[in-house]
């Protein structure tokens, strides 16, 4: 059977001033994708435990929260209280990995590390037995409607290649530069969930775009080596 692709709508290129009304436009998504920047791990800000709050009250889809901050060990209990319902924490910010994937387990929520561009999969040998998904990141994550990075594709081989040495099989969520376009790209690799920010966000018919992401997506399946 083919893999099913979940396509990630991605908050952080809604328009705010009408949040609700942007948000049950993509509800044919499969999940909310939450960009929660801090202006220090990443050059930029976003929105935090309020926003999640009133996002979390306006949609039904399950939210994924990317936590783009330096201290997420100490942030993440107060984004579980939010209503988050997957955590995505960097590695690169994390100092004790293993007992943040267990706080989020505790609480009922699904974890996962995200990596960006620079760090190797290796990384998540240690960890990756108890991960429900793992997020490559496929731009430097700081900012929407950048430029996918070309070699994203060999890294997410790799990562498939290691959870099934592992005999194990998170979700793998390619965020970053995605769309229509390029999505079969990171589907033949390996990932299942596609964030689409700008593509989506940035079409005049949302559920239009969403379905053309998850049809050049779900066509990437098909070529997977
Ligand atoms: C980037 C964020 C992404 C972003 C994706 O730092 O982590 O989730 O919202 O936006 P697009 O799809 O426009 O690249
Ligand atoms: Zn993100």
């Amino acid at each position: 059977m083919l893999e099913e692709i979940k396509i990630a709508p991605s908050v952080l290129s809604a328009d705010f001033t009408r949040l609700a009304d942007e948000l049950a436009e993509v509800a044919t998504g499969d999940m909310l994708h939450f960009d929660v920047m801090d202006g220090h791990f990443v050059p930029n800000l976003s929105f935090g435990l309020d926003f999640l709050r009133a996002t979390k009250s306006a949609t039904e889809l399950p939210v994924d929260v990317h936590l783009m901050i330096s201290n997420p060990d100490e942030m993440v209990e107060k984004y579980l209280d939010a209503g988050a319902d997957i955590v995505s924490f960097h590695f690169e910010a994390a100092t004790h990995a293993h007992r943040i994937v267990s706080l989020i387990h505790d609480r009922g929520a699904k974890a996962s590390v995200a990596l960006n561009p620079a760090t190797p999969v290796y990384a998540l040998d240690p960890i990756i037995d108890e991960l429900d998904m793992v997020l490559v990141m496929t731009v430097d994550p700081g900012f929407a409607g950048q430029r996918f990075i070309e070699s994203s594709p060999r890294k997410l081989r790799q990562l498939r290649r290691m959870c099934d040495e592992h005999g194990v099989n998170p979700l793998i969520e390619a965020d970053g530069g995605l769309s229509a376009k390029n999505a079969s790209e990171v589907t033949s690799a390996g990932a299942n969930v596609v964030v689409a920010g700008s593509a989506v966000f940035g079409a005049k018919d949302r559920a239009a775009a969403i379905a053309d992401i998850r049809r050049a997506a779900q066509a990437g399946v098909s070529k997977m080596a």
